[in-house]
This record gives structure tokens, sequence and C-alpha cells, in this order.
């Protein structure tokens, strides 16, 4: 299965800077089917990459959709709107989990991007007190379990899970703790079974499971070692096209299945 490496942009880069880092970036990256490069930016720079990107190297994703179509919500894009434009959407990242998203509201959002043909990239994770207190795979095994609750077992085969404990992202702040594989590895495990109880062994192996969480250039390949992921999810470091496409580059060498 090829990897996949997504970059969360989260509030940066406008139309034009959005462009010049990937025309600086394009050019890094040998198309590889070993290889699935998304790249997640602000919603107003979707159309203008659209236009511009290589679709041989990168696809595109929504850092948020809303869960209806259209509708009276002042400032919000749904999924009906952006497909055609993207591939993926992020749901739940802690960010907006932080803005007051629950689970209940990223049912319907993942619901609303399989309705539209889009893979849902769904964020869980815990934060540092509960990890302090053991209570990692349990915070993580509920999120999923209530994130799901409207997906069918023929559609989990087409849903991305990113695990990014809370304590590790960066924030943009670099504060992010770098988790060993050690750290992450019951958790992984614990999603993987999750979805294999809910869903049977057909739909464990099918989706596609992502760390995040100040993954950078220097740290990946710890990461991309681990049998448990299919992925990684990147903040801060995708900012910068020649760590980014470092990252790319070990992603495909390690890969070899
Ligand atoms: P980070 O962000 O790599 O900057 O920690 C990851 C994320 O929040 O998706």
């Amino acid at each position: 299965m090829a990897r996949l490496i997504v970059a969360n942009w989260k509030m940066n880069l406008d139309p034009a800077a959005a462009i010049k880092l990937v025309t600086k970036l394009e050019p890094k990256i040998d198309p590889s089917e070993r290889v699935e490069v998304v790249i997640l930016p602000p919603s107003i720079d979707l159309y203008p990459l659209d236009e511009t990107i290589d679709k041989t190297k990168l696809k595109l994703g929504a850092q948020n959709i809303h869960y209806l179509d259209e509708g009276p919500f002042t400032g919000e894009v749904s999924a009906a709107m952006l497909k055609g434009v993207i591939d993926y959407a992020l749901i739940g990242h802690s960010e907006r989990r932080a803005m007051g998203e629950d689970d209940k509201l990223i049912a319907k959002k993942v619901a609303a991007a399989y309705r539209n043909g889009i893979t849902s990239i769904v964020c869980i994770g815990e934060n540092l007190d509960q990890r302090e207190h053991k209570l990692s795979s349990k915070v993580v095994v509920d999120q999923l379990t209530a994130d799901l609750a409207l997906v069918t077992a023929e559609e989990v085969k087409d849903i991305v899970i990113a695990y990014e404990p809370l304590w590790a992202i960066s924030h943009g702040d670099g504060k992010g703790r770098h988790a060993t594989p050690d750290d992450i590895r019951a958790v992984l495990r614990a999603i993987r079974s999750t979805v294999e109880d809910l869903y049977g062994e057909a739909g464990g192996v099918g989706m596609r499971l992502l760390y995040g969480g100040s993954v950078n250039a220097d740290d990946c390949m710890a990461y991309l070692g681990m049998d448990e992921i299919d992925g990684l999810l990147v903040g801060g470091d995708s900012l910068n096209y020649e760590d980014f496409a470092s990252i790319i580059d070990a992603s495909d060498r390690e890969n070899t299945d």
C-alpha cells in the first residue's frame, strides 16, 4: 500500500505564498506508486492550487468541512462545494475540537465527506493529563468509536485515521514533545484492533492509520519504520519545502511493500 504523507499547513500561507511553496516542492518529488502526498492548505488556497499543482505529484485536501451541503452557516464551506477540487478532508483536528467540535459533529462531517466522494482523515488523540493517568488508549478508542458512528463496513475502507497525541503537537511554537515509537505503539495497535472489532478484519486492514505530532525530517524515519502506521501527518515542518521533501523521500525509500 502506498504511504500517505499529509501536510497540514494550518492557517499559514496566502495564495501567492502557497503557489511559491508548491513550485519549489514539486521538482523535489519523484512521482511514485509508493507514496501519496496530500496538501491541506487554508481553503482560500484550494482553487489557485488546483489550477497550479502537478496532480501526478500532489493531491489536495481541506482542513475542515461543514456537515451539511448548503445552508445558513456563515463562514463555513461544505464538502459539496469542494467536491472535484479536494480528495481528502481533515476532520476533528484537536485545534478544532478545542474550539468546541465534539464527536457527534465529527461523525456527521465524516458522513458528509463520504456522501461527496471525499476521503476523511479523522484526527484523534489524548492530552497530557490523560496520558499521565494511563488513559491514552481508552480516550482514543472512545473518540474513534464515536467518530465512526455513522460509517458502514464498506465505507471504513476509505477512511484514514490520524493519531495525534495533543502533547506531541507543536502548535507552531515548537513545544510539542517528540514521541518515541514506544510511546505510541500501544495506542496505534488499539486503534487498529478497535476498527477490526467494529468492522471485521477487512475493515481494520483497509483503514489507513497515520501518526502526527511534531514529525520532522530528522525523526520521521523512526515512525516510518513502524509496522503500525501507513503514513504521517506533518504540521510545522510541511511549511519548509526542503524538510517536507526529505520526509516524502524518506517515505518512498522506507516503503518496500
Ligand atoms: P505539528 O502539527 O507537526 O506542527 O506538530 C501536526 C498537526 O497538528 O497536524
